[in-house]
């Protein structure tokens, strides 16, 4: 099982490197730590089991945050009450993205980033995106809203970039009225 203090943070300086494509077939370690990552977040999002484990709660997590330089990353996205949905994403490109732009209230957060950040990370607010999956198969997507700052946010750590980076330093809170909040 994949605990807390198996993930890279921000001041590691792997979290920075950009990841390299996966190829296929998976071997069955990849798989397993595939596995092993979905099973984390499901269980950090149930807060029975967030406290026993003592796992901060997370929707998605990339290779790179377990010190793997490979592009993949997966979301388990709980779509209603206790019931959950994954995705493994690999090799993901983003073809076409909507003008408008959202972003997270509260703030976003990371697995990564152990403390409070303030500021506004601006995300288009529906994605199109490609990328495949455990089997080699190659989905098509759309994600719109919360889905989609996940997918982002995620394929952003296959890229060394982690979401306060996108925060303006002087203002974080700078066009706030040109972006809906979600
Ligand atoms: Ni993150």
């Amino acid at each position: 099982m994949i605990r807390t203090k198996d993930i890279v943070d921000e001041f590691d300086k792997r979290i920075r490197m950009t990841s390299k494509e996966v190829t296929f077939p998976l071997d069955t370690k990849t798989k397993k730590t595939i596995n092993d990552s979905l099973e984390m977040l499901r269980l950090s999002q149930i807060d029975e089991e967030a406290k026993k484990y003592d796992l901060r709660p997370g929707m998605g997590l990339s290779a790179i945050q377990l010190g793997i330089a490979k592009r993949w990353f997966v979301i388990c996205y709980e779509v209603e009450e206790g019931k959950f949905e994954n995705y493994v994403v690999i090799n993901p490109k983003i073809i076409s993205q909507s003008e408008e732009m959202i972003y997270v209230e509260e703030g976003e957060g990371c697995l990564s980033i152990n403390r409070p950040i303030d500021g506004i990370v601006p995300r288009a607010a529906r994605i199109r995106v490609e990328y495949y999956d455990m089997d080699g198969n190659k989905q098509t997507m759309r994600f719109r809203e919360e889905l989609a700052i996940v997918f982002q946010h995620e394929l952003d750590h296959l890229n060394g970039i982690l979401f306060y980076d996108h925060i303006d330093k002087k203002n974080p809170f700078k066009n706030a009225d040109k972006y809906r909040a979600i």
